[in-house]
Order: structure tokens, then sequence, then C-alpha cells
């Protein structure tokens, strides 16, 4: 399983690479809103995101047109602020025609906003290099979240994607919309490629407090022995 971290701060984005697990970035309109981004900038911050974490990580910047032809040359400027962006499109019709486009010019898309496995069966089929299903949203309308996405990445797992995607690249799944460790566990669990998850979620899932209570029970220890 690799990790991704949901964010657009930089100083996040810095110190969680700055630990060495961390395997790509997802961003989305409103996390980019959430640090006080500006439209002028936007270009700028994702070319920022992708020169900390280097060209091996992922970025997914996504674009908010609503038709075809506008979230191709939206997918195009951001693909070419460096070669590590992933075009981020809502799964909706449009949004599949404009992968299917772009996938087919060589650009990577991660289709977003995912909820079902029918959605996901045909963002795999449109060319998508990444697939995110939501797990909090779906807590927040009393389902179960991690049910409806193990039941995408099982479906996923079903069938062979290479022919559709950029080069031939394996598909992967990305959960996302994640508000805790124990997401992570399960999606671990469930098989899920990818978790991207929000900074502080990541913090937690470094701690324990029987981790905690070791390292200072070995310290004290430690001071006997001197
Ligand atoms: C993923 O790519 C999304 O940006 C993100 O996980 C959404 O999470 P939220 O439901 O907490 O906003």
């Amino acid at each position: 399983m690799k990790f991704f971290l949901d964010t657009a701060d930089l100083n996040e984005i810095e110190e969680a690479a700055s630990w060495g697990a961390l395997a790509g970035v997802t961003t989305n309109p409103t996390l980019y809103s959430r640090v006080g981004g500006k439209l002028e900038d936007f270009h700028d911050h994702i070319k920022r995101i992708c020169d900390i974490v280097g060209p091996d990580c992922p970025v997914s910047a996504e674009s908010v047109a609503m038709n075809r032809d506008e979230l191709v040359r939206d997918g195009r400027q951001l693909a070419a602020i460096a070669p590590n962006v992933v075009v981020k499109i809502p799964t909706m019709i449009d949004g599949l025609a404009a992968t299917r486009a772009l996938a087919d010019e060589g650009i990577r898309v991660n289709m977003t906003l995912c909820f079902t496995v029918p959605q996901a069966m045909l963002a795999a089929r449109a060319g998508a290099r990444y697939i995110s299903p939501f797990i909090g949203r779906f807590d927040d309308i009393s389902e179960d979240g991690i049910e409806q996405v193990a039941n995408i990445v099982d479906a996923v797992s079903n069938y062979d994607f290479t022919a559709d995607t950029v080069g031939g690249e394996q598909i992967e799944v990305i959960a996302a919309s994640i508000r805790s460790a124990n997401h992570v566990t399960q999606c671990a669990l469930m098989g899920a490629d990818i978790a991207t998850v929000p900074f502080g979620v990541l913090k937690k899932m470094v701690s324990h407090p029987l981790t905690d209570r070791g390292i200072e029970s070995f310290l004290n220890d430690w001071e006997k022995v001197k």
C-alpha cells in the first residue's frame, strides 16, 4: 500500500516528504482554497508541490471544467506543468470522455468523486490511471464507506485494464476521503493500492500510546545503565 498526502499545504507536504514514506499528493479545489490559493497562482502552486516531492511522486491537480473540450484543454495545461502531474477529473459523462481523450494523448487521469462499482468500471475503461472512491463522505450520509470502497477494490481487481491505461500501466485505486487511522487499517486489509490521507491522519498513523510508553521506559532504563 502506498500513501499519498491529501493536501495543498506546502509545509505539510515538505514535512511528510521528509518522513520517507510519501508516494504522492492529491489536491482538490477545496484544499487549495483552504491554503488561501488564488486562481492565478494555481499552476505555480502545483509546480512547487511537484518540486518538493520529486518526479517519482504523482501529484493530482483537479480541473473544474464541466464539459469535455474544456476538461481536455485544462488537462493538457495541467499535465504540462510537470511530468508527474495527474489530471483529476470528476466522475461524469464529460469527465469520462475527457479521460479517454487525455489517456490517448498519454496524460494520466485520476477519476475522482467515485462512489459506486459501475462508476469505477466506466472510469477504468475510459483509461483512468487512478480511481478515487471516497470513504468519509459515504459515512457522512450514514452509509458504510469502507464497504463501498472494498467493493470497488474487489471489482477493479477482477479485470485487467492495462489495455486501456496510459502506456499499459496498472490501474490503482486510491482510497480517498479518509478521516481516521482506522480507515487506513481497513483500506490496507481490503487491499486498496493507495490511501490518500490528510496530514492530521498521517501523524496519528505513526503514534500509539504503547509505543510512547515503551520509548519512555527504555529511556528511563538506559539512564540506569549509564
Ligand atoms: C481525494 O482525492 C479528495 O481530495 C479527498 O480525499 C476528499 O476528502 P474529503 O471528503 O475529506 O473532502
